[in-house]
């Protein structure tokens, strides 16, 4: 545990800017999933409440948020695709923004990851016919995943569009971006995987084949509120979800077509020390942040360290922000750190989620 205060010179303090985001600090706060929504998906006070309490994240990138029904993958989470939610996210934006913080929102299409009893009933679906080992989180308790339905290569474009039509609602409701979620096995990170995408069409096979779908979805969502509002997240190899890929050159492929569209910031989950972060680096020209995955909960210093030495230009935090709704202050101090209680972290109301105290 730190009990240092952080020198004021610390890398992690810096302002970043990524795109048109302006953050005062570098630590960030890592989407993460809380099934707190209304069944309906719309998002409600006890989020707004909850989110605002973290405004003194230099960003924070909400929670996976389905673009479409059929790409929820668990119960009450939030989507973006009906005039309720987007009022629904407003009303959250509304509340980090006096609160003095900056908020968007991860657009999380589950595609596989799903379950006919929380996507109001329909058939998962996926870049193959590809049925996930393991089981799903439901309403009733874990069911076994069902085979989802191969998206056909007409299909494509109007999941495209309902990413970009999510995005134009984020922006509407006063969401400062979005984060496409590319990584931890979900429908975008389902098509790279080549152990999961088994098409034979133009979206399936090569590299460039299987960076296509998710170069689209992002060339599209920065048509629709521009590029400079958009980052992406991907998991290079994490085996998350069933994933499997031997082959990581789908990284370097997409990266390097992204990079020509101009977004905010790239994401990437990986180990610290894992070569693909410096790959990556050498070839993202803007803003890379990083998180140090599920090993180990997120250290200080070390992230600190890590900006100072130029492997990532902001950090993304999970379970610490869980439990410190002031994390930055916290740090900042060396004050002592609340834990977070995994018993309170998918579902539930209050308890876990916005009585965490901050200091006084
Ligand atoms: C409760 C919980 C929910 C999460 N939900 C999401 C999510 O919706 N989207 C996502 O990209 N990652 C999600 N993650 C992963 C976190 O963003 C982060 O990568 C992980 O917690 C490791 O960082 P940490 O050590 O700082 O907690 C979740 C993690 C946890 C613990």
């Amino acid at each position: 545990m730190t009990t240092t205060p952080l020198s004021p010179a610390s890398a992690l303090l810096r302002p970043v800017t990524a795109g048109a985001l302006q953050a005062p600090n570098r630590i960030w706060m890592a989407p993460l999933t809380r099934n707190r929504a209304n069944p309906d998906g719309t998002p409600n006070a006890l989020q707004a409440e909850h989110y605002a309490q973290r405004a003194g994240a230099g960003v924070i990138i909400t929670e996976g948020s389905q673009p479409s029904a059929v790409g929820q993958g668990y119960p009450n989470t939030p989507g973006l695709h009906t005039d309720g939610q987007q009022e629904g996210w407003q009303r959250i934006a509304e509340a980090v923004h006096s609160g003095g913080g900056r908020i968007v929102v991860q657009l999380m299409h589950a595609g596989r990851i799903s379950h006919s009893s929380v996507n109001g009933g329909r058939t998962p679906v996926a870049p193959s016919a590809v049925r996930p080992a393991g089981e799903v989180f439901t309403a009733t308790g874990p069911q076994p995943f069902p085979e989802p339905r191969e998206l056909r290569t007409d299909e494509l474009a109007e999941v495209v569009a309902e990413f970009a039509s999510a995005a134009r609602r984020a922006v509407a409701a006063g969401l400062d971006g979005v984060e496409l979620h590319a990584a931890n096995g979900y429908l975008l990170h389902q098509f790279l995987a080549d152990g999961v995408n088994r098409r034979t069409d133009a979206y399936g096979g090569s590299p460039q084949n299987r960076a296509r779908f998710v170069v689209e979805v992002a060339a599209a969502v920065s048509a629709a509120i521009g590029a400079d509002r958009v980052g992406i997240r991907i998991s290079p190899l994490n085996p998350f979800n069933d994933i499997t890929e031997d082959d990581a050159s789908v990284y370097e492929v997409l990266t390097t077509q992204l990079a020509e569209l101009g977004l905010a910031y790239l994401h990437v989950l990986a180990e610290p020390g894992d070569p693909i972060i410096g790959k990556l680096r050498a070839i993202w020209p803007s803003t890379l942040v990083l998180n140090t995955g599920f090993g180990a909960e997120s250290d200080r210093d070390q992230l600190d360290r890590l900006i100072a030495d130029g492997v990532a230009d902001a950090v993304s935090v999970g379970r610490q922000f869980i439990a410190n709704p002031d994390l930055v202050r916290r740090w900042t101090l060396g004050a002592e750190l609340n834990e977070p209680d995994p018993a309170g972290f998918y579902g539930g109301g209050a308890q876990g989620y916005t009585d965490y105290s901050a200091l006084s």
